[in-house]
């Protein structure tokens, strides 16, 4: 008889080395996270520190809200980098226009869709938004840019509307359209059958970009580009409004690990990206983040970590490694720790303990774990010279 039970790897053949191209938004819905503001300087830090992990375009800003946002959009349009360079612009011809000024390469022209915001934000009739939205594409086409164009909250927008928007904007050679959950309400299977449907009513790449608001932006990513979704979204840290936007290592590692599909990024650079965003945002990674967080490659208990010395699939995915992403391995001693990871961290730092040694300082690293303490490995070498004494190193 079949069990039921098994491996549950995702086990779909037809993203083997499919190609996704991967847009990174953390400069213009990143910035907009509550609380983070950064200057034109760090902005160029972060643009080429992307350029270096290798996402394939940077939004760099809304060039017609400020001079300052302008300037900055036109210094990172400027500066050479690999990664196309992106600003974004309302179904207006002047915010098109700062765009092309600013020197970018692709203009992500977008409108609101659904009724709520149509009725609250730009009050104009579905007439005035699909010919505002093909002038403003036909624009930038003239131009001899890239175009994008989003349907701003477009899970809560009427089907109908939703394909003659994207039908009258393939009319007029837009080259990328954009499938946002602007508000995070969508669930993977749902989205799933929206961007399968667009995907098949359409000839331009489509791209998702999904708010975190439920905690679903990245799975529902993932089930975008099972769909046929053939661009991403992301934020590094999942930065951006609310609860934020599809975080892009977790996008980036789930596409390469699970589904064996191919972005562009250079993984190794995923850590350090994510570190100098946090410093620079000054908003914290937590240590349970997946993929970059403190935690996210660290052993306590005395069960896994004796797994893990033995084979670091046992407690690990095994197909996402800690060196893939820039990370390391961690082995914590504390009051879960059994004697296995003890005496490979003493014996990485170059003691050798007897067995009645071993069980001493284990006791007193439980003791201390007791006490509600982590055992750092200066107090593991204090532990250890009491106990074993110099000499015996
Ligand atoms: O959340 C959203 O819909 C946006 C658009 C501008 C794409 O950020
Ligand atoms: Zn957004």
């Amino acid at each position: 008889m079949k069990p039921l039970w098994g491996i549950v790897f995702y086990d779909v053949h037809s993203l083997v080395n499919e190609k996704v191209r991967i847009f990174d938004t953390t400069l213009r819905d990143g910035e907009q996270t509550p609380g983070v503001s950064l200057t034109t300087d760090e902005k160029i830090q972060i643009a080429r520190q992307l350029d270096k992990l290798g996402v394939n375009v940077i939004e760099a800003g809304f060039p017609v809200s400020s001079k300052g946002e302008f300037d900055s959009v036109r210094q990172i349009a400027r500066s050479g980098l690999q990664a196309q360079v992106c600003g974004l612009s309302r179904i207006v011809k002047k915010d098109a226009q700062a765009c092309l000024d600013a020197d970018v390469d692709l203009v992500h022209v977008f409108s609101p869709t659904s009724d709520i915001q149509i009725a609250h934000t730009i009050k104009m009739s579905h007439d005035e938004i699909v010919e505002g939205a093909m002038r403003t594409v036909e624009l930038v086409k003239d131009n001899g840019r890239t175009c994008l164009f989003s349907a701003m909250d477009a899970t809560r927008t009427s089907p109908e509307f939703l394909h003659r928007i994207f039908k009258a904007v393939e009319e007029v050679h837009c080259d990328i359209i954009n499938i946002p959950d602007t508000v995070g309400v969508a669930v993977p299977s749902s989205f799933y059958r929206l961007v399968k449907d667009i995907c098949d009513d359409v000839h331009m790449v489509v791209d998702v970009h999904c708010h975190n608001d439920f905690g679903l932006a990245v799975a529902n990513s993932l089930a975008a580009v099972e769909a046929g979704a053939r661009e991403v979204q992301v934020c590094v840290n999942g930065l951006g409004e609310r609860a934020g936007n599809a975080n892009l290592a977790e996008v980036v590692m789930g596409l390469h690990s699970i589904y064996n599909a191919k972005t562009s990024i250079k993984t190794e650079y995923l850590v350090e990206t994510a570190r100098m965003i946090e410093r620079l945002t000054k908003v914290k990674i937590p240590i349970t983040a997946p993929i970059v967080g403190e935690n996210a490659f660290s052993h306590e208990s005395g069960i896994h970590s004796h797994g893990i010395i033995e084979n670091s699939k046992t407690f690990e995915p095994g197909i996402m490694t800690p060196e893939m992403v820039g990370h390391k391995r961690r082995i914590v001693l504390g009051k879960h720790t059994g004697k296995h990871a003890v005496a490979k961290v003493l014996e990485e730092a170059g003691y050798r303990p007897s067995n009645e040694q071993l069980q001493e300082i284990l006791e007193r690293i439980k003791e201390l774990g007791d006490k509600g303490k982590q055992v750092g490995n200066i107090d593991l070498q204090t532990i250890a010279d009491v106990v074993i004494g110099d000499v015996a190193k």
